[in-house]
């Protein structure tokens, strides 16, 4: 019989330190009782692990004996059903045999126009000199790129609603995490929400035979299991196109949101991201060729993932008894897995709290640097995500300057992803940049037109 790693005894004052505060309680937890905790949050057993073996054996060589924990698991079943996020073992790898070959280089890559042209669209809409919540920017210019990569056109004729119904999914998920009794969306909210995306995926399904078509949702009706030739229901569809539309945007648009705080309180990365962007792309749209140019950019992005990973908490639960670093985990115990606290540890990353984006010169540890988790189940959208980052970071830096007050300082607030809390209200000054029509690069891609 294994001990049971070090860890705080009283369990009422450990719900009470969580509950206020999370990420600092998940901080002091692993800096005082180092990278495999015990602790009780209420009745249920935790782990906090963030050693980078315990998480291998955890995320990759042990996977299968693991599941998403309660909280994630209800939350997203509600809205996605049985998609990706939800499920575990050998549904989850027949679903992931047959949705993976969807994402391939092309196909992301196809998007590369949608990306710079919703991003374009947004900044010519500011106003130089307004103050703006850059946060709320990001939301709606995320969730418009990934609702025409599910959807295609259809969901951005009908935004409105379908922010609307988006709006009420994420608030549905954070009140679940919190598990709070004072409940902000309704059951009926909820219904409406699962209508309204419903009907644009029948929508699309009934148009589906359309030779131009590669949205996601007709791509899945036709994508076909190559082990078992097994074709999706129009229920399986439904609960993976929500699943790639929720997993795809607050992400994406958090990670955006941190990225322009962290280059506003940072002037001098600033100026090298800008002066990269210029000798790359010039007063040109950045276009994919470049992409391997734009070096510092990536570094720029990978440091902001690593300090504000939008994705904070991965949490497992055995399904049977579980070794673990030597350790006996039970079945039902609660496994958080924090991309956040990992990343600030001093043992991995010198000086942890700050914004170095040099330090990417050199690959970190494996299983160090999680943003996009690791395993089986690591984020399937990964290179969508860092194209998407990298094509919209480039495009407003082009176009606009964004900056905050010095003493500001933005809280990260864990909800169902990091954010921040309360929003981000930046200032925004215009630049101005000619382009001829040849700056255009590659061709307008025909995604979702
Ligand atoms: C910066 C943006 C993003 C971040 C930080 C991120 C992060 C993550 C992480 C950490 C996981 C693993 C969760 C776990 O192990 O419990 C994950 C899974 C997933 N992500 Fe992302 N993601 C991003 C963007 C996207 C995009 C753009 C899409 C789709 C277009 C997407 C779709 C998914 C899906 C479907 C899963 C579940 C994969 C599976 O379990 O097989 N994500 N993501």
């Amino acid at each position: 019989m294994h001990p049971v790693p070090p860890g705080p005894s009283s369990s009422r004052q450990e719900l009470l330190k969580f509950a206020k505060d999370p990420l600092t309680y998940f901080l002091e937890l692993t800096a005082t009782y180092g990278e495999i905790v015990y602790t009780r949050i209420g009745s249920r057993e935790t782990y906090v692990i963030t050693h980078p073996d315990a998480l291998r054996e955890i995320l990759v060589e042990q996977s299968d004996k693991f599941e998403k924990t309660g909280h994630t698991k209800d939350s997203a079943s509600t809205f996605m059903g049985e998609g990706l996020l939800v499920t575990a073992g050998a549904i989850h790898k027949r679903q992931r045999r047959t949705i993976q070959p969807l994402f391939t280089p092309a196909w992301v890559q196809s998007y590369a126009q949608t990306m710079i042209s919703d991003a374009t669209a947004v900044v010519d809409s500011w106003k130089d000199g307004e103050t703006r919540d850059i946060a709320a920017d990001m939301m709606k210019l995320a969730l418009n790129i990934v609702s025409k990569t599910v959807f295609g056109a259809s969901g951005v004729d009908k935004s409105t609603e379908f922010a609307r119904a988006t709006a009420v999914m994420q608030q549905y998920t954070d009140d679940t995490l919190r598990r709070s009794k004072l409940v902000s969306v309704t059951e009926e909210q909820c219904q409406e929400a699962v209508a309204v995306m419903e009907d644009l995926v029948t929508e699309v399904l009934m148009h589906r035979t359309q030779s131009n078509r590669h949205d996601l949702v007709s791509l899945l009706s036709a994508a076909v299991d190559p082990e078992t030739h097994h074709t999706m229901s129009d229920k399986e569809i439904r609960d993976h196109a929500l699943t790639l539309l929720i997993a795809g945007h607050e992400t994406t648009a958090n990670a955006l949101a941190w990225t322009w705080y962290l280059l506003a309180k940072h002037p001098q990365v600033k100026t090298r991201l800008r002066e990269e962007i210029e000798r790359t792309c010039g007063a040109g749209l950045p276009t994919v060729d470049q992409l391997t140019e734009l070096r510092y950019t990536e570094m720029v992005l990978k440091e902001s993932l690593r300090l504000y990973p939008p994705a904070w908490l991965l949490g497992r639960t055995p399904i049977e008894p579980v070794t673990v670093a030597g350790y006996t985990i039970n079945p039902q115990a609660n496994i958080v897995i924090s991309p956040f606290v990992i990343h600030r540890n001093p043992r991995y990353f010198v000086d942890p709290d700050n914004f170095i984006p040099e330090r990417f010169t050199k690959e970190p540890r494996r299983y160090t640097y999680l943003p996009f988790g690791a395993g089986p189940h690591a984020c399937i959208g990964q290179p969508f995500a860092m194209l998407e980052l990298t094509f919209v970071l480039v495009t407003l830096m082009q176009k606009a300057d964004l900056t905050i007050p010095d003493d500001y300082i933005a809280q990260p607030e864990p909800m169902m992803t990091l954010r921040p809390k309360g929003g981000l209200r930046m200032i925004v000054s215009k630049r101005s940049t000619k382009r001829s029509s040849q700056q255009y690069g590659r061709p307008a891609d025909t995604a979702a037109m």
